[in-house]
């Protein structure tokens, strides 16, 4: 049986990802549950969950030479490009420096890796206003996430080549759905967006806090459409060194999205507008023919993700 390490596993797409892999393959986890949950995942004897943060290297080490993985999905970081705009060292801590960290050991005790897959993010390509964005499209980070981000990539391609180290990147636009966490104000938008309308519908009082004009735009991917295209990663052979954009080729305002969970749940959401985000993105949109040319079609309208997604939450 194939083995496989996801750092960042209980979080919302390293539990997805392990969910499924663990139906055929020995699944270890590293997760420190900062955002992730034991309750994302489906424990069964093929995983293995460690405690433990990306920072501590001497655990990481321990796992790394103990253990030897055919995969390596690194997912564990701080997700949000707003938090780190207000902690811009502690993300480049936990987003970059962990990274080389982690592709040192790899370096140095896995020489048989077959994929060492890494998150990366749209964010890199910023402001530049021409859309859709193709993995040639200029890069603009304009946020420390941003920032860190696009230096993991650069080390993730360069370890290909100066190491023959197998990697590949993902450039997630804005994933959701089941096992998003909430509870950060930092959380992602559609996760914060239901549990207030989830409070609605208990008759809680709840207000969506609106930054900028919700004219702002993103391309939302349903996470299933993810997993399939990391498993594409890992398996195929055209992936090594290269980099791919993870979006559906829509885009959606914060308007039009609030106006279709309107419909979707029969209430008017309360909304209080205030001013943009430092560093906030006006349009992203991806253009995805790399990704498809692998064997990618994604399977997710943003109305059917959003309706498995109301579908799996409790008390809606
Ligand atoms: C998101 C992801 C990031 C990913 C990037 C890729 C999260 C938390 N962030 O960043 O990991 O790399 O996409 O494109 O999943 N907003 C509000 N009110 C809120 C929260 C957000 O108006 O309470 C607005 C934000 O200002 C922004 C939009 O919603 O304009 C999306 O924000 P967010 O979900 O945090 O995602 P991104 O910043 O796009």
């Amino acid at each position: 049986m194939e083995s496989v390490l996801i750092t960042g596993g209980s979080g919302f797409i390293g539990s997805n990802l392990a969910n499924h892999l663990s139906k055929s393959m020995k699944v270890t986890i590293i997760d420190d549950l900062s955002m992730g949950r034991i309750e994302n995942l489906q424990i069964n004897e093929n995983v293995k969950f460690i405690e433990g943060n990306i920072c501590d290297y001497s655990k990481l080490e321990e796992l790394l030479s103990t253990y030897s993985f055919d995969y390596i999905f690194h997912l564990a970081a701080i997700a949000s490009v707003a938090d780190s705009v207000e902690h811009p060292l502690e993300t480049n801590r936990v987003n970059f420096e962990a990274t080389i960290h982690l592709l040192e050991l790899v370096k140095n005790y896995q020489p048989n890796l077959k994929r060492l897959v890494f998150s990366s993010s749209a964010s890199v390509y910023g402001n530049e206003p021409t859309i859709p964005k193709t993995e040639l499209s200029q890069i603009l980070p304009q946020t420390p996430y941003a920032v860190d981000k696009f230096a993991s990539e650069c080390y993730l391609i360069n370890a290909y080549k100066l190491y023959n180290i197998p990697t590949a990147v993902a450039r997630f636009f804005n994933v959701y759905g089941v096992n998003q966490n909430p509870n950060s104000p930092y959380s992602g938008v559609i996760s914060i967006l239901l549990d207030k309308y989830q409070a609605i519908l208990q008759e809680k009082s709840a207000k969506f806090t609106l930054f900028g004009d919700g004219n702002q735009s993103r391309d939302f991917i349903y996470i299933d459409d993810v997993v399939q295209g990391l498993l594409l990663l890992a398996q195929s052979n055209s992936a090594v060194g290269n980099i791919f954009n993870f979006g559906t080729g829509n885009m959606t305002t914060l308007n039009e999205l609030i106006g279709i969970l309107d419909t979707i749940f029969q209430k008017n959401l309360p909304v209080e507008r205030v001013a943009a985000r430092k560093g906030d993105i006006e349009k992203s949109l991806a253009d995805n023919k790399k990704l498809r040319s692998l064997g990618f079609t994604p399977n997710y309208t943003l109305n059917e993700g959003l309706s498995v997604y109301v579908n799996s939450l409790d008390g809606l």
